[in-house]
């Protein structure tokens, strides 16, 4: 048995510039419960679907409907956004704080947490990520990986419904990837979506796989 439909989005079209098309009548649908994966050649539109779902973007055709409601302009996104979580695939787009434990703290405060609530519940969070050592450190100082397990950090911390995560396994080293296996399937999602090429990760975290092709989206055997 399927859940109620968290995210769908129907007959998407979009293009950054006037003729360019990325998008054309593209459907997605998340229900609770999915764990989907999203595949697909570089430039494909990937990481713009994700910007399209959260409306960083707008399509020039199509409608996206979340949480049973359709949202058509910025308004109706706004409050999605604290319930559906987005882990970019270039760490330095999340973090911007001076230190790790502020980018951690930002997204409970910005939700109207206390300070000393908001910076008790980052310690918890890079606790559980076992980054807490990060905690006073420069973010655009971290390497690579281990900024994004940070930028991982600062969306946990925001207790999201749903997780969008763009290429999260890129960089890491075998223990951090494990450790970020062991998170997701722990963490209490209603719907989980993952861009990534790493087939052995996806096969460990997903249960249905798409493919981005044709400027759509295509269902493929996992
Ligand atoms: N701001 C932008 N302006 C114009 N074109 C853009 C912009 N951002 C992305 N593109 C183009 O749109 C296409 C889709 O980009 P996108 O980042 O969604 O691909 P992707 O599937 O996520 O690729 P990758 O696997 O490399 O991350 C690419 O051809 C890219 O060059
Ligand atoms: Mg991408």
């Amino acid at each position: 048995m399927t859940g109620s439909p968290l995210i769908t989005l129907k007959d998407i079209c979009f293009g950054y510039t006037s003729g360019q098309i990325i998008m054309e009548g593209l459907d997605f649908e998340l229900r609770q419960g999915d764990k989907i994966a999203i595949s697909g050649q570089n430039g494909a539109g990937k990481t713009t679907l994700f910007h399209i779902m959260l409306g960083l973007l707008k399509p020039a055709k199509g409608t996206i409907t979340i949480f049973g409601k359709q949202h058509r302009q910025e308004v109706d996104f706004k409050e999605t956004r604290k319930r559906i979580g987005l882990v970019f695939q270039d760490p330095d787009d999340q973090l911007f704080c001076p230190t790790v434990l502020e980018d951690v703290a930002f997204g409970p405060l910005n939700m109207g947490a206390e300070p000393e609530e908001a910076a008790d519940k980052a310690r918890r969070i890079l606790d559980e990520l076992d980054i807490l050592h990060l905690s006073d450190r420069v973010p655009f100082r971290l390497s690579g990986g281990e900024k994004r397990v940070v930028s991982l950090a600062t969306v946990l911390a925001m207790e999201p419904e749903v997780l969008l995560l763009d290429e999260p396994s890129t960089g890491l080293d075998q223990s951090t990837t494990e450790k970020l296996i062991r998170i997701i399937d722990a963490y209490p999602l209603n719907g989980l979506v993952i861009i990534s090429h790493d087939q052995e990760f996806i096969s460990r975290v997903a249960r249905e796989k798409l493919v981005f092709k044709d400027k759509k989206l295509a269902r493929m055997d996992i």
